[in-house]
């Protein structure tokens, strides 16, 4: 028998303010954890992993060891299978999952429950540790090569900050939210659709440029319009330019230039849309009708793309229909007993 502990973690959500698409490939991101995510409360002991969700439907309940967490029904379980199956996890979780965060929309619910789990099986806070755990987790559960933000922002986020992301050494920055920026988060409507294999072939297409130019953060202009394939030269243009637009907003930020930071995230989106072909015409449609609205800066879609979110900067008194969303610390142990 082993020793039986309760536990109650919490972990963050997140946005991402711009740098999509270029973690997997050792980019730069500016994301930041948002005050809504998911809390797993459970007793620790046992070797079953059983959960309840508030939100889904269906009881989770797998022995451990778990050896194939793409197939645990119901298949919201697979993140909570996936943390325990990269943990060889053999002591297990009984308890409830609630989340407030919107499922499915781009703001990393399954990430935010993957490292609410690590936590609660006791894995030890150290943030990058945690995230890169987790990253593997969601790969083995979903078969989607996904990039490490969305885990690293929700393990790693600091209040009232965005997190400069260096994917290349995982270094992490944080860069302050001005006080006079209202940051929203507003759906397109539109579920997010074919995002796994159109995930893993962009990114398949940018690990082709690179092969032939090097890291594509680094790459010259004029060594991306030599690559010949013209997808693989326009997806390879979207991470070059992208990582330079991260750059530019942290500064735009740091000097409190909203205008500024709005039309990087308008550019941010046109190169989605254009080169990386990850919008649809209701994600384009929201950001137009978003950034002609007086008193809004800019706006882009934030994630993986395929429907699912927009996220805008605006002034403060402006009303968007959607979430605004505020920096919030990442992940941690609310209660352990
Ligand atoms: C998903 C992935 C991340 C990242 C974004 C796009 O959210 O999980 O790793 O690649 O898409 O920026």
């Amino acid at each position: 028998m082993n020793e039986r502990v309760t536990v109650t973690a919490w972990a963050p959500g997140r946005v991402n303010l711009i740098g999509d698409h270029t973690d997997y490939m050792g980019g730069l991101v500016l994301p930041m954890a948002v005050q809504l995510g998911t809390t797993v409360s459970a007793v620790r002991g046992g070797n079953k992993l059983e959960l309840t969700s508030g939100q889904l439907p269906g009881t989770v309940s797998i022995q451990l060891p778990v050896t194939h967490p793409d197939v645990v029904e119901p298949s919201w379980g697979r993140y909570a299978a996936g943390v325990a199956s990269v943990l060889g996890a053999e002591v297990g979780l009984r308890g409830h999952v609630e989340s407030d965060l919107p499922i499915g929309s781009g703001l990393s619910s399954s990430a935010s429950f993957e490292v609410a789990v690590a936590l609660a099986l006791g894995t030890p806070g150290d943030p990058v540790e945690v995230a890169r755990l987790c990253q593997t987790a969601e790969q083995r559960a979903t078969g989607v090569p996904c990039g490490i933000m969305d885990q690293l922002a929700s393990a790693a986020g600091v209040s009232g900050h965005a997190l400069l992301i260096d994917c290349a050494t995982l270094s992490i920055e944080p860069v302050p939210i001005p006080d006079d920026a209202a940051i929203w988060v507003v759906h397109s409507g539109q579920e997010r659709g074919l995002v796994d294999s159109a995930y893993a072939q962009r990114r398949s297409e940018c690990e082709k440029a690179a092969e032939a130019v090097g890291p594509l953060p680094l790459a010259s202009h004029s060594d991306i319009e030599s690559l010949e394939d013209p997808i693989v030269r326009a997806r390879a243009r979207h991470v070059r330019s992208e990582c330079a637009r991260v750059s530019d907003m942290v500064a735009a930020l740091r000097s409190g230039d909203l205008g500024s930071a709005g039309h990087l995230m308008v550019e941010s989106h046109r190169s989605l849309r254009d080169d990386f072909e990850v919008s649809t015409p209701q994600l384009d449609g929201l950001v137009d009708d978003l950034t002609s609205r007086p008193g809004v800066h800019g706006a882009r879609l934030t994630g993986a793309g395929f429907g699912g979110c927009v996220v805008a900067l605006a002034d403060p008194e402006v009303e968007l229909p959607g979430w605004r969303v505020s920096a919030a610390e990442g992940a941690h142990l609310i209660d352990s007993a």
